[in-house]
C-alpha cells in the first residue's frame, strides 16, 4: 500500500515514517518545513528515516501529488493550543480549510482511507470526570474549534468508498528527532535535565491523558491495515486509561528518573483545561491495537536519550523545538508572510 503522508517532518511524523517503512508500508511525505532548523538526534536503528517528501504547502496539494496513493495520514496542521490562539485566522486556513480541501481532494481521486490526527483538546474544561468519545466537546482554543470542524465535515465524507477516522490523541510525549519541548512531559524532562529542578507555577491538579509518540504510531498504523468497516466514520481516543494524570503527579515521575531533581508547586491558575479520558472504545475495536509504553518509560528513555546527545540548556532552549518560538521568529525575521507561506 502507498501512503501519503502529511507533516512528515514534524514531531509524530518524523517517527512514523520509519515506523510504517518497516512494516513494509509505501510512503511519500509532504511537510512545508517550518522547523526544518530543529533535528535533535540521529539513530542508525531507523532507517531509512526520510521517505520521499514534498516540499509544499498542504493548501496548494493537487491531484498529480496524491496519485498512486491509497490512503492519507494527515498530520499536518498548525498543531498545538498556543499556536492556534496566535493566529486564529490562518489556524482555521490551514487546519479546517486546508484540512477538508485535502479530504475531498483525496475522496474525489478514490482514494480509501483519511486519518485523521485530532486531539483530546476537543473535550476543553472538564471538572475531572472521565470523557469517552460521545462526552460533549468544549473546545477552549481556535485549534481544539478547528479539530471539531474537520472531525464534523470529515464524518458527511464517509461512504462506501472513503473510509475517514479521527484519531483523538492524548498529549503526545518520547523521543523524536523533531523534538518537541512544548509539550508537559518533554518539557519537564528537559527541565529536569538541564536544570535539576521543577518549579510549578501552578498547582498542577489539572488532569491530562498522555500517549507516547510510537503508541500514537501504532494506531495510524492499525488504522491503515484494518478492515475498512472498522474504521468507517470512527472516532477513537488515542491512548490508555492508565495514562491519565495530574500535572504535579508528572513532575514527580520526572524527578524519580532524573536523580537530584527538585519539585516545587507555585498558586491554583487560571487554565481551566483538565480531563480525564477513557481509551477503552480503541482497545476494544480497532483490531490488534495495544499501548506499550508509560510515562515512566517516556521518562526513561528521554534521560537516557539526553546523556548519549549531552543535551545542553541551549539545545532546550533552540527555537526550532518549541512551535510558537519557531513561527514567531519566521514571522519577526519575514521569512513568512502574513498567511505563512514562504517567502
Ligand atoms: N504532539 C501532540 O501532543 C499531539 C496531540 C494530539 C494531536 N496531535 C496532532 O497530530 C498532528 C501532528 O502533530 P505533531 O506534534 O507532529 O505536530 P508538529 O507541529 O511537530 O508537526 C506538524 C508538521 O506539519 C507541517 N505543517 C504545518 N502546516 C503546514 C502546511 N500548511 N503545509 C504543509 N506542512 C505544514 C509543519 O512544518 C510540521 O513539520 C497535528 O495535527 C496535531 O494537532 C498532536
Amino acid at each position: 500500500m502507498r501512503v501519503f503522508v502529511t507533516g512528515v517532518n514534524g514531531y509524530i511524523g518524523a517517527v512514523l515514517a520509519p515506523y510504517l517503512m518497516e512494516r513494509g508500508l509505501e510512503l511519500v511525505g509532504l511537510d512545508t518545513g517550518y522547523y526544518r532548523d530543529g533535528w535533535l538526534y540521529s539513530d542508525d536503528r531507523r532507517l531509512p528515516v526520510t521517505p520521499l517528501t514534498l516540499n509544499k504547502d498542504l493548501r496548494h496539494v493537487s491531484a498529480a501529488d496524491l496519485e498512486g496513493c491509497e490512503a492519507l495520514v494527515h498530520l499536518a496542521e498548525l498543531s498545538n493550543d498556543p499556536l492556534g490562539q496566535n493566529n486564529p485566522r490562518v489556524t482555521h486556513d490551514i487546519n479546517h480549510h486546508g484540512s477538508m480541501r485535502l479530504a475531498r481532494l483525496a475522496r474525489e481521486l478514490g482514494m480509501r482511507r483519511f486519518i485523521y490526527t485530532s486531539s483530546c483538546s476537543v473535550y476543553g474544561a472538564g471538572s475531572g470526570e472521565v470523557l469517552d468519545e460521545s462526552a460533549p466537546l468544549r473546545p477552549q482554543t481556535a485549534y481544539a474549534q478547528c479539530k471539531v470542524l474537520v472531525e464534523r465535515d470529515l464524518a458527511q465524507l464517509a461512504g462506501p468508498q472513503f473510509a475517514p477516522v479521527c484519531l483523538r490523541n492524548a498529549t503526545a510525549f518520547g523521543p523524536s528527532p523533531r523534538m518537541r519541548f512544548d509539550i508537559v512531559l518533554n518539557d519537564l524532562c528537559a527541565l529536569a535535565w538541564t536544570t535539576r529542578r521543577i518549579a510549578m507555577t501552578s498547582d498542577g491538579s489539572p488532569w491530562r491523558p498522555l500517549v507516547h509518540v510510537e503508541d500514537i504510531c501504532e494506531a495510524i498504523y492499525r488504522c491503515l491495515v484494518a478492515p475498512e468497516e472498522a474504521i468507517r466514520g470512527q472516532v477513537f481516543n488515542v491512548g490508555q486509561d492508565s495514562e491519565n494524570y495530574r500535572i504535579r503527579e508528572l513532575a514527580q515521575i520526572v524527578a524519580a528518573e532524573f536523580p537530584g531533581c527538585e519539585v516545587s508547586m507555585g498558586p491554583a491558575s487560571g487554565d481551566q483545561r483538565s480531563y480525564r479520558v477513557s481509551f477503552a472504545r480503541i482497545h476494544r475495536e480497532l483490531p490488534g491495537f495495544t499501548c506499550r509504553f508509560s510515562a515512566h518509560h517516556g521518562a526513561r528513555q528521554l534521560r537516557a536519550l539526553f546523556e548519549r546527545i549531552q543535551m545542553s540548556p541551549e539545545t532546550y532552549a533552540f527555537r526550532a523545538f518549541t512551535r510558537l518560538r519557531q513561527l514567531t521568529y519566521l514571522q519577526a525575521t519575514a521569512q513568512i508572510d502574513a498567511d505563512f507561506y514562504w517567502r
